[in-house]
């Protein structure tokens, strides 16, 4: 979703926005400019498209704005087309704003506008905030920021210069993230930390309805009533290089081979004794064995960890779990009462959504546990308990790393609430938990053996669409399987159990509609080695996902994709994603497809 930065401060700002934009292109969006204070004047470029292509291009042809303070942005597009008009940085040369989220009540305030004689030429509820900006204001920034917000409805996270304050940013948001980073002799503002972590890692958290004002020099905070706020200095424990490719082709492929170590940073330290302890997140095991439904809410990647964290939780602590899609969760009344816990899974911590099911889920007197990836995102904030997974910054816009520590968060849990419930004894969890321990090194065995995810892809790139098939843990992993070839490759492909296929979808099956069939679990290994002969004899191409030491007669497979065979069946998941992912990344790479940030899709998504 849209991006925002802003610079403040004694260097040239136009190439230090261009580059921190850069950063922020992995959250999804279809244009980009920057608005920089110049000689007295607020000078703005534009353009649609990517930012190589058309804002650097534009730049190179009419000359960088000269000046040490501006705002930018990156726009994905919601009301209006992508196109120069509608990007952002928007204004009249009196004030002009960058804006992520949504006005809600654009259409009347427009209106109001209208009638005070003020023209539009943007289709967006962005240009309704500048406008109504420069209607409330007579020569106080903050007074018209504050006029204007009681007007306003929705989501916003604002940047804002106003042309007679040449040296100064304004900042603002309520439900958008929005962070104030300080730095020596120049300040910043951005959507995210990765934006900015080249020039500090020092950061404040923009509240709800607090106002930023920011100098080169200097940064204060402001009440909506206008009183001044101290704020507590965060500090970034991401580092810059965290943030770039480090010699890998795309940042998802260097995010699968990330994969082992940062399950180590994430459960290591929840691991005291030989057992998983939770306690630093609030959670004891008291408290994990009152509840006496669980609910899973989440999005995309994330719910699907949510479905494998079902699969464990209810196979060892025997506590009913549903997981749900954010989306659907909060608007079907769910039936959620106290004594519920609901489990908020998200990387971002900002994904709309899962936020407003939270909060439902709340209100209606559940206790809340959120999975969540970003320090300090919104998410992280309101739950009542919080398990960060570390996975550090995932910039390719689809799920690799993030998903694995989501989902080896999930098996602590799992143990841990199994142990509180008694249904595990210690010896049985200590045997988990170190065998969850043993998964980075399975893991970095099977990124020994690309090249056979290399070939698998070549056979996929002609393919009319395709089948992710498994039972049990195999089929929750399939959902992943087939949801990060989707997004990456743009071929069509389904997952389904593979008892449930004879019952209608089978009838897909033609010669160029592969199936790529997960079988990791014995005691479902002959079931589904039934299923795959099922869709062989009906013509399919199987490639199938297994451990090393099963060899397929021709009559099963044409592919193998061998996982070690010493993962314990529960385990599996976390080793064969890892195949499923590599798939979906060299279908993509092999297609010319744009890797790290596929079409139509934003990392973070913000709105509803
Ligand atoms: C977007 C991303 C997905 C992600 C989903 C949930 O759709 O493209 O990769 O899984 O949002 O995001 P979250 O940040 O809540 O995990």
């Amino acid at each position: 979703m849209c991006g925002i930065v802003g610079y403040v401060g004694r260097q040239q700002c136009a190439d230090i926005l261009v580059s921190a934009l850069k950063k922020l292109e992995y959250r999804g969006y279809d244009s980009a400019g920057i608005a920089v204070h110049s000689n007295g004047k607020i000078k703005t470029v534009k353009a649609k498209g990517k930012i190589a292509e058309g804002l650097e291009a534009k730049l190179a042809k009419e000359g960088k704005p000269y000046g040490t303070c501006g705002i930018a942005h990156t726009r994905w597009a919601t009301h209006g087309e992508p196109s120069d008009v509608n990007s952002h940085p928007i204004g009249n040369g009196r004030i002009t704003i960058v804006h992520n989220g949504i006005i809600e009540n654009y259409r009347e305030i427009k209106e109001f506008l209208i009638s005070k004689g003020y023209g539009f030429e943007s289709e967006t509820d962005t240009e309704t905030v500048a406008k109504l900006l420069d209607y409330y204001y007579s020569g106080d920034p903050i007074d018209a920021i504050i006029s204007a917000l009681s007007d306003i409805e929705g989501a916003y996270a604002l940047g804002i210069i106003f042309r007679d304050f040449p040296e100064k940013i304004y900042a603002v948001r309520k439900e958008s993230p929005l962070i104030v980073g300080k730095g020596k002799g120049e300040n910043f503002i951005a959507s995210d930390m990765t934006a900015i972590l080249e020039h500090t890692k020092e950061y404040y958290l923009l509240e709800q309805g607090e106002i930023a004002v920011l100098d080169g020099d200097s940064i204060s905070f402001y009440n909506l009533h206008k009183g001044s706020i101290e704020k507590t200095i965060c500090i970034a424990d991401w580092d810059m290089d965290a943030a770039e490719k480090g010699g890998y082709e795309h940042f998802m492929l260097k995010e699968i081979h990330e994969q082992p170590s940062v399950i180590k940073t994430t459960i290591n330290p929840r691991i005291k004794d030989g057992l998983p302890d939770l306690s630093e997140c609030g959670i004891t095991p008291e408290k994990l064995n009152s509840y006496k439904r669980i609910f899973v809410v989440a999005c995309g990647t994330a719910m699907h960890a949510g479905v494998v964290g079902r699969y464990v939780i209810e196979k060892l602590a025997r506590v009913p779990v549903s997981v749900e899609i954010a989306s659907e969760f909060r608007y079907r009344e769910p039936i959620v009462s106290e004594g519920d816990l609901v489990i908020v899974i998200s990387q971002s911590g900002e994904t709309a959504d899962s936020l407003a099911a939270m909060r439902l889920a709340k209100q209606l007197g559940a206790e809340t546990l959120a999975i969540v990836n970003v320090k300090g995102s919104s998410i992280a904030r309101e739950a009542d308990m919080l398990i960060y997974t570390h996975a550090g910054p995932e910039i390719a816009v689809a799920s690799t790393k993030a998903y694995m520590v989501q989902i080896a968060v999930m098996y602590l849990l799992a143990f841990e609430m199994a142990l509180a419930a008694g249904k595990i004894d210690e010896t049985e969890c200590r045997r988990l938990t170190s065998l969850l321990r043993e998964t980075p090194e399975k893991i970095e065995k099977i990124l020994e053996n690309t090249e056979d995810a290399q070939y698998i892809a070549a056979q996929l790139l002609t393919a009319d669409s395709l089948l992710y098939i498994g039972r049990g843990l195999d089929y929750a992993l399939s959902m992943e399987g087939s949801l990060k070839l989707k997004e990456l490759s743009y071929i069509h492909s389904e997952s389904y159990a593979a008892g449930e296929l004879k019952h209608g979808t089978i009838s897909l099956i033609t010669d160029n509609v592969p199936v790529i069939a997960v079988a990791t679990q014995q005691n479902l290994f002959d079931k589904t080695i039934s299923n795959i002969k099922e869709v062989k004899t009906r013509g399919a191409k199987v490639i199938i996902v297994c451990r090393e030491s099963y060899v397929p007669d021709k009559d099963i497979a044409d592919f193998k994709f061998g996982l070690p065979d010493d993962v314990e069946d529960l385990l599996m998941p976390m080793a064969a994603v890892v195949p499923l992912q590599l798939i979906a990344y060299y279908t993509s790479v092999l297609r010319g497809n744009d890797v790290d940030k596929p079409r139509n899709l934003a990392k973070s998504v913000t709105v509803e």
